[in-house]
């Protein structure tokens, strides 16, 4: 009997930091937050959560993200550079929670309108025209143009759809392959041949399970190559699959972004898959980026195909999470955007044989407030072209090319999910000289393509939206 109680006591605890379980325990959670809010938090963000200098906790924008953990994330560690405070020293995690549960519970009483799209963006050089070319998609990934009237999309769920003269055709492309959709794998990139005119070779990467059942199975990311025949996928080549003895069993960090070089070598990147010390071992796949030749065979000249037990493919190590990669219009570099954990999300420069640091060195912290690495810095690990601390949850990244936006060329376009943003980057001599948010607070930005046209194409993940971008004329200046 006695371990019984105690079993409910400790069961009543566990309750008491998890929301919407019992409305009673709910309620007194509520108001254990709303005193430590009127005590902490009231002076700078007002007493009725609105109408003090800081951001109203009621209008439904969260510049630094939404969910409930980027709330407790913003309280329990400040958000130094813009004068919130940190509170881990303050408040345990529970009355984090009860302040968070607090504020939650409050803005869904309050139902603010979710904010509309803007159908109209003022940056810096343009007015911009905004229109929506599709809806309702499952959390798409990726975008990509065939040609100027034809684009494939990912959605992760493990569908590849077309958007054809402005419309998105009804059915996914038939016959695709199986992915394995759980946590942050499924389908994610599509990448078109470099000679796709010619050869029709159209690229997907994705997670990959041994058989077996459930999401404990081993997992990696691996790339195929097909062609798109009567609207289904045939022919299909592997390009990029791993020793099956490095599958691992955890549902996150598989990258994963392809790009090709001007000779046409295809990039991929791999995360870490949450074992962050295989970033540096040069026997495992996770925590890399990749270059193979287009038919999956191994350039000779890659940095490490002749040294022992490394894996030939590998290009680059000590790489987090890449979750973007595009090729530089001009240079032909290969720039990419990685995830840090909390704070240091990076853009690299990737080159052959460099080793990018991760977990040795990194300007992250890691979720439980502990340095990941006491080091930024050191010998033969080389530092980000630029970093964001805290994360932006950097995503999808693109040149803009052509015309269309004349002072954007060759300027890399970068997206943000929990952030919800769209950031132009100027890079000049390989350098971040500039930058500026051109779209925030619309959605999780996933995925950023420049449209041949010069025309821009922006993925929101949630809800599923692909928005266009045009000119709507340039800003005139005083
Ligand atoms: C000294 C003033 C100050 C105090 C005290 C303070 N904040 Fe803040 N808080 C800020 C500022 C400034 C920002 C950044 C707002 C901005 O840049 O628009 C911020 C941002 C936030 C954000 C992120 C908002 C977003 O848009 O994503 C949250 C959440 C938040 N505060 C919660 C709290 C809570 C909860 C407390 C009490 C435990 C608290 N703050 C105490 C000043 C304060």
């Amino acid at each position: 009997m006695m371990r019984l109680r105690q079993t409910l006591a400790s069961l009543a605890a566990l309750l008491l930091i998890t929301p919407g379980l019992s409305p009673a325990l709910a309620q007194g959670n509520a108001e254990a937050g709303k005193t430590i809010y009127n005590q902490h938090c009231a002076s700078c963000h007002g007493k009725g959560l609105v109408g003090g200098n800081a951001q109203s906790m009621l209008d439904g924008v969260w510049q630094f993200g939404a969910g409930r953990g980027d709330l407790v994330r913003n309280i329990k560690f400040g958000i130094a550079a813009n004068g919130m405070p940190d509170y881990k020293d303050t408040l345990s995690n529970r009355q984090i929670n009860q302040v968070v549960g607090y504020i939650l519970a409050a803005e869904k009483q309050a139902a603010p309108p979710k904010p509309p799209l803007p159908k109209k963006l003022l940056t810096r050089d343009y007015d911009v025209d905004v229109t929506v070319v599709a809806e309702g998609l499952e959390v798409p990934w990726a975008l990509t143009f065939i040609d100027n009237d034809t684009a494939l999309l990912t959605e992760r769920a493990g569908r590849l759809r077309l958007l054809k003269d402005g419309e998105l055709h009804p059915d996914a492309i038939a016959d695709t392959p199986a992915v394995f959709a759980a946590g942050q794998g499924g389908l994610m990139d599509v990448a078109i041949d470099p000679d796709y005119a010619d050869n029709g070779w159209v690229y997907l990467a994705y997670s990959h399970a041994l058989p077996g059942e459930g999401n404990n199975r081993p997992a990696m990311t691996r790339v195929v190559r097909g062609q798109i025949k009567d609207h289904a996928w045939t022919d299909e080549q592997v390009v990029f699959e791993a020793p099956h003895d490095t599958y691992i069993s955890s549902l996150y960090h598989y990258g994963s972004r392809l790009a090709f070089d001007p000779e046409g070598h295809l990039y991929i990147t791999i995360g870490d898959r949450g074992k962050q010390d295989d970033a540096q071992d040069l026997t495992k796949p996770n925590g890399k980026t990749h270059r193979v030749n287009r038919d999956g065979t191994i350039p000779k000249d890659n940095p490490f195909a002749d040294h022992d037990n490394a894996l030939p493919s590998i290009y680059t190590l000590g790489n987090r999470n890449a979750q973007g990669l595009a090729t530089h219009p001009k240079t032909g570099g290969l720039w990419s955007s990685e995830h840090g954990p909390m704070g240091g999300d990076e853009i690299n420069l990737i080159k052959p044989g460099v080793n990018y640091g991760w977990p040795v060195i990194t300007y992250g912290i890691n979720y439980n407030g502990k340095p990941v690495s006491d080091l930024q810095a050191k010998e033969g690990l080389a530092q980000p072209m630029h970093y964001w601390t805290p994360s932006i949850a950097v995503c999808g990244i693109d040149f803009v090319q052509g015309d269309h936006f004349p002072r954007w060329q060759n300027n890399l376009f970068v997206t943000a999910l929990s952030h919800q943003e769209l950031r132009r980057m100027n890079i000049q001599d390989g350098r971040v000289i500039y930058q500026e948010v051109i779209l925030k607070n619309a959605g999780r930005v996933r995925d950023i393509a420049s449209a041949p046209d010069g025309t821009v194409y922006v993925v929101l993940n949630q809800p599923g939206t692909v928005l266009k971008l045009t000119n709507g004329g340039p800003v005139l200046r005083q």
